[in-house]
C-alpha cells in the first residue's frame, strides 16, 4: 500500500445512532478458501467486499474454483479437498493479505505434483513465513521462501505425513494452516499454541463434520476426503466495528447501537478491556471459553464516558490483536498508565504496529513509550492536541488516525487514508452517517 490520499479529520461529533459493520475478514477468507476445497458449491452471504478479501477470490479463480459475484453473495464451485486442479502451478498474488499467505500454503502443500509461488505487495513482503515453512516442511512439502523466511513463497505439493506440532507464536494463522494441511495428511496432525487465538478454522471444520478434537491449547485433525459445507454466513467484523467503537468512547455525547456484530469469545477482547476501562460497551459477548461450530452474532450499545489506564498482557493479546493499538488510543485519552506488554508479534502486522503506533500518537500529543514487546502510554483524561499521523500503508493505523481526529482538540491528518479500504473500504461514509445522526 502506498501513502496515497492524505486526509483531515476534525474534531466533530457527537456520534449518534446505529450501525452495521462490514463482514469479518479472517471469517470471509475462511469461507471461501473452504468452499474451494468442497466438492459441492458453497454459497457465502455477507461475504466483505475489500482489496485483501478480493485477492482470496482471484487466487481461488486462479486455482480453477469458479466464483460467482452478486453483490454481499458469492457462489464458490470447489475443485475438492484433493484438489484435481487443472493448473499444475503458476503464481499468486495474495495483496496484502497476510491471512492469505498463510493458510494457502496448507492447501497447496498438499497437491503432489503442483508448484506454486504466492507473492504480494511491499508490506507483504516485510511479513515472516518461516513461521508456515517450518511445519508444512516438517509434513513432507517442499517450501522455499526468500531468506528462509519472507515471499515469494513457493510450495511444492507432496503426499503429507502428519505431525505433532507446537506453534512457536500464538497464530491462528499459523494452526490454521497447520490443520489444512492436516486434513490432508497420513495419520493425524496436531497443533497446539501457547495462548487460544481465533478459532474460526476450528468452527468452520466442526460445521463441515471433520474428525477433530480440541484438548486444552491442543487441536487435533485427521484425514479426510471430502469438506460439507452448503451456506456460510459471515457475521459484521469485531475488528472493523472496533474503531466505532472507539470513536463513540472518546467523542463526547455520542451513543451508538452496533448491530450484527460477531461476538466470537476468541475475538472480542477489545470490547472486554473496553470495559475494564470504564467504557460503556453493553452487549452479550460470548463466554470465554464456548466451544461451538456457529459464530455468534449480537448487539453492542456504546456510549462516551470517562476512562481509566488498564494492563494487558498474557493471554489477552491474541484475543485482542489487531484492536491492541485502540486499546493505545483509548489509553492516550484515558486517565493514567495503560501498558500493553507480551505482544511482539505487533511488529509482524501489515506494518510495525508497536513502533506506529508509539510515533503516530507521540505526533499527535501523547505520552507514550516503546517497549521491545508493548508500549506504555499515560493520560491525564483528557483528549489529545492532534496533527499529522502517518498511517504506514496499514489499514488499522489509518482507521486510528480517523478516529483520534474526531476526538482531538484540533483534528489530525492521516497520511495514507487510502489504506482503509484493505479490510473497510466503506469506512469514511460510516463514520460520516453517525456524524450526522
Ligand atoms: C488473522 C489472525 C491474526 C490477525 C490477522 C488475521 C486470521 O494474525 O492479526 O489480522 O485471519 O487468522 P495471527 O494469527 O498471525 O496473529
Amino acid at each position: 500500500m502506498s501513502a496515497a490520499g492524505s486526509r483531515r479529520f476534525e474534531p466533530t461529533g457527537p456520534l449518534r445512532g446505529s450501525y452495521r459493520p462490514p463482514a469479518d475478514k479472517s471469517i470471509s477468507h475462511r469461507a471461501a478458501l473452504f468452499g474451494a476445497m468442497c466438492d459441492a458449491p458453497v454459497t457465502i452471504h455477507n461475504y466483505l467486499d475489500s482489496a485483501d478479501t478480493q485477492s482470496t477470490l482471484d487466487a481461488l479463480l486462479k486455482l480453477g474454483a469458479g466464483v460467482t459475484q452478486d453483490g454481499e453473495e458469492v457462489v464458490v464451485r470447489g475443485v475438492g479437498l484433493h484438489a484435481a486442479l487443472e493448473a499444475t502451478g503458476g503464481e499468486l498474488d495474495v495483496g496484502n493479505s497476510g491471512t492469505l499467505l498463510r493458510l494457502l500454503p496448507g492447501w497447496l502443500a498438499g497437491q503432489p505434483g503442483r508448484v506454486w509461488t504466492l507473492d504480494g505487495d511491499e508490506s507483504i513482503r516485510r511479513r515472516p513465513v518461516d513461521r508456515v515453512v517450518e511445519p508444512l516442511a516438517l509434513m513432507g512439502a517442499g517450501v522455499q521462501a526468500r531468506e528462509g523466511r519472507f515471499a515469494p513463497l513457493t510450495v511444492r505439493g507432496a503426499e503429507l505425513r502428519g505431525i505433532e506440532y507446537p506453534a512457536p507464536v500464538a497464530s491462528a494463522q499459523v494452526k490454521s494452516c497447520v490443520l489444512i494441511a492436516g486434513m490432508l495428511a497420513d495419520g493425524s496432525t496436531t497443533v497446539t499454541e501457547s495462548r487460544q487465538s481465533r478459532d474460526h478454522t476450528e468452527r468452520l471444520l466442526r460445521r463441515a463434520r471433520v474428525p477433530f478434537e480440541c484438548d486444552g491449547l491442543a487441536v487435533t485433525v485427521g484425514q479426510v476426503d471430502e469438506l460439507e459445507l452448503e451456506e456460510i454466513t459471515v457475521p459484521g467484523d469485531p475488528s472493523s466495528a472496533a474503531f466505532l467503537v472507539a470513536a463513540a468512547c472518546l467523542v463526547p455525547g455520542s451513543r451508538v447501537t452496533i448491530s450484527g456484530v460477531g461476538l466470537n469469545w476468541t475475538r472480542t477482547g477489545f470490547f472486554r478491556i473496553a470495559q475494564r476501562m470504564g467504557a460503556t460497551v453493553v452487549g452479550v459477548l460470548e463466554e470465554p471459553g464456548t466451544r461451538a461450530d456457529r459464530e455468534p452474532v449480537g448487539e453492542l450499545d456504546v456510549a462516551h464516558g470517562p476512562l481509566e489506564g488498564t494492563q494487558v498482557g498474557g493471554g489477552e493479546v491474541p484475543l485482542a490483536i489487531d484492536e491492541l493499538t485502540l486499546v493505545g488510543l483509548l489509553g492516550a485519552f484515558a486517565q493514567g498508565e495503560t501498558t500493553i506488554r507480551d505482544a511482539a508479534e505487533l511488529r509482524h502486522k501489515e506494518s510495525d504496529r508497536i513502533s506506529a503506533v508509539v510515533d503516530g500518537l507521540a505526533a499527535i500529543g501523547a505520552d507514550i513509550e516503546e517497549a521491545e514487546d508493548g508500549f506504555t502510554v499515560r493520560g491525564h483524561g483528557g483528549p489529545l492536541e492532534g496533527g499529522v499521523l502517518d498511517a504506514r500503508g496499514d489499514h488499522r493505523l489509518a482507521m486510528l488516525g480517523a478516529v483520534a481526529g474526531l476526538a482531538s482538540e484540533r483534528g489530525v491528518e492521516v497520511l495514507g487514508m487510502d489504506a482503509a479500504a484493505v479490510s473497510y473500504p466503506g469506512f469514511e461514509q460510516d463514520l460520516a452517517a453517525l456524524l450526522r445522526g
